[in-house]
């Protein structure tokens, strides 16, 4: 069996940080979201791995390289418009072959792995299997119908009117049979060629297609606080580590990992929470739920249930939570002025102050 990661995209809802790098790239627990699902797809046993790139394959490829690190052989297949999930299939064609594979959205956790899911797609070889979960608002999803035994009735993306609460979460089994299917599929309303409506081809001519219900937690982490969510879940399995400097006059309390090259000076941490190497916190508290990552510096700073980028500064400001904070990014003090403030933000930016 062979992989398919689809890492196009434009990340509309993660402005402003898709504008400077593919959101697939956003870390979680100070890890890119694609490196846990290459992890993910590892764990199938499943090496050849070919992940479909838009105009940011150099971004991309400078974090995974060619996946020797992670055990597994990377091939690279640019998009050059994101013509949607069933148009990504027929590009990959040539490396697929003929093989079985795991298509996986590179923007979707599923933190519990899928290994139950590809052995039943093992055993029965049904031509498309898909993982599901009930959800609450289905209509932001493809919607499955199924029938008493699991089999698919009905697919529908993103439904006005769902007759299901079966989201397809991100992640799909296929035999060579759906290369057929995306072959006589039409482009939708939104002119892409929908994956959801390749499975709907098979359905209608009759070919078996089921579906797994997944019981794990699973994250489209394609806004803001499904960021912050999903790292709150992740940080909830860490394991505790001070590799790096911590002095006599900090505390960690609970699961906290400093690694080394990281420096905590006269601050309290209190987990879960990872500090990457290069940071140094110094007279400051880290909260719960709070992934900082390299060569930051943070001082005087109260912070929690958040994700600060690479290369950040913080300083003198106290109260933060829930907030995503950028590469390079300076949360500071106004100069010599303690009533005004002064806000020099991107575009899609969003401030929100205690008014
Ligand atoms: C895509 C699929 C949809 C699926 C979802 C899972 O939607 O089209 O069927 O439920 O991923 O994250 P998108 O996130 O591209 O809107």
């Amino acid at each position: 069996m062979k992989a398919l990661v689809l890492s196009g995209g434009s990340g509309t809802r993660l402005r402003p940080f898709s504008y400077s790098m593919p959101k697939q790239l956003i870390p979680i627990a100070n890890k890119p979201v694609l490196q846990h699902v290459l992890e993910n797809i590892s764990d199938l046993g499943v090496t050849e791995i070919g992940i479909i790139v838009g105009d940011r394959l150099p971004q991309i490829s400078a974090v995974l390289g060619d996946g020797s690190e992670l055990g597994v052989k990377i091939t690279y297949i640019p998009q050059e418009k994101p013509l949607g999930l069933a148009h990504c299939v027929s590009l990959a064609r040539p490396f697929l072959g003929n093989d079985d594979f795991v298509m996986y959205l590179g923007d979707n956790m599923l933190t519990g792995g899928v290994q139950r899911i590809a052995e039943e797609f093992a055993a029965g070889r049904p031509a498309a299997q898909i993982v599901v979960q009930k959800v609450a608002d289905p209509c932001a999803f493809g919607v499955a119908e199924l029938d008493a035994e699991g089999r698919v009735e009905r697919l529908v993306e993103k439904p006005k009117e769902p007759r299901s609460d079966l989201a397809l979460a991100g992640v799909y089994f296929f035999t060579p049979a759906i290369h057929a299917a995306v072959d006589a599929i039409e482009p939708s309303a939104r002119g892409e060629l929908e994956i959801t409506d390749a499975i709907q081809w098979l359905v209608t001519e009759g070919a078996d297609v089921r579906a797994s219900e997944y019981d794990g937690y699973w994250k489209d982490t394609g806004r803001v606080e499904d960021v912050l969510e999903c790292n709150r879940t992740l940080l909830d399995d860490l394991k505790p580590h001070a590799a790096g400097q911590v002095d006599e006059n900090s505390t960690l309390v609970g699961p906290v990992v400093v690694e080394e090259g990281a420096r905590v000076v006269r601050s309290r941490i209190v987990g879960p929470a990872v500090i990457a190497t290069g940071t140094v916190i110094t007279d400051s508290y880290i909260g719960p739920y709070t992934s900082i990552g390299k060569d930051c510096v943070l001082s005087d700073t109260h912070i929690e249930q958040s994700i600060v980028l690479d290369g950040a500064t913080v300083s003198e400001v106290r109260g933060l939570h829930h907030s995503l904070i950028g590469r390079s990014a300076a949360v500071v003090p106004a100069e010599n002025d303690t009533v005004h403030h002064r806000l020099v933000v991107g575009d899609h930016t969003r401030v929100e102050v205690a008014a």
